[in-house]
């Protein structure tokens, strides 16, 4: 018997004010962003904004339904908006952030699971690693180098080949 062990690396910054200008900069967006969210029933509003590598910035919101499996998260709206405006431009950074109506927004939130394979299956599809800024509209913020690293033993195409 083996034993093995996973573990991963990651910032944590006290605030926002200890990001650089960048950083800071996009996740200011995502907070702000989080005014679009649809989300009547959970009053939990996700806002996620992608720095592309040519520069561009694009938004995603969670958009939820009556019908509430139909709900997307703030995450996988992104990614969908990103391959159809910037098909194959990488994404750089994805910061996340999020403003609850019947929660306090002070600590940084991570992507749920589907979210965490579709980040894995777009970063695999571009080559490229998505780095992510995690944070509250107040408190600390999380710097992962690439949402891969929150997916051990992810399931992948090289499974169907
Ligand atoms: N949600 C996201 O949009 N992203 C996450 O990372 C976690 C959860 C949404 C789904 C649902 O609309 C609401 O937040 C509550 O789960």
């Amino acid at each position: 018997m083996n034993e093995k062990k996973y573990e991963f690396e990651y910032e944590v910054y006290d605030d926002i004010s200890q990001l650089d200008e960048q950083d800071a900069w996009l996740l200011n967006e995502a907070r702000a962003v989080t005014e679009q969210a649809y989300a009547p029933y959970s009053k939990f509003h996700v806002g996620a904004v992608a720095m592309m590598e040519n520069g561009e910035v694009v938004a995603g919101t969670n958009q939820e339904n009556a019908s509430y499996p139909v709900g997307i998260c703030a995450e996988r709206v992104l990614l969908g908006t990103v391959a159809n405006l910037y098909p194959n431009v990488p994404v750089k950074t994805i910061a996340i952030s999020y403003n609850g109506d019947e929660v306090k927004s002070d600590h940084p939130i991570s992507p749920c699971g589907m979210c965490r394979q579709a980040l894995l299956e777009y970063e695999t599809r571009l080559k490229n690693p998505i780095r992510l800024i995690l944070g509250g509209m107040e408190g600390k913020v999380y710097i992962i180098k690439t949402a891969s690293l929150l997916l051990p033993f992810a399931f992948t195409s090289d499974e169907l080949i």
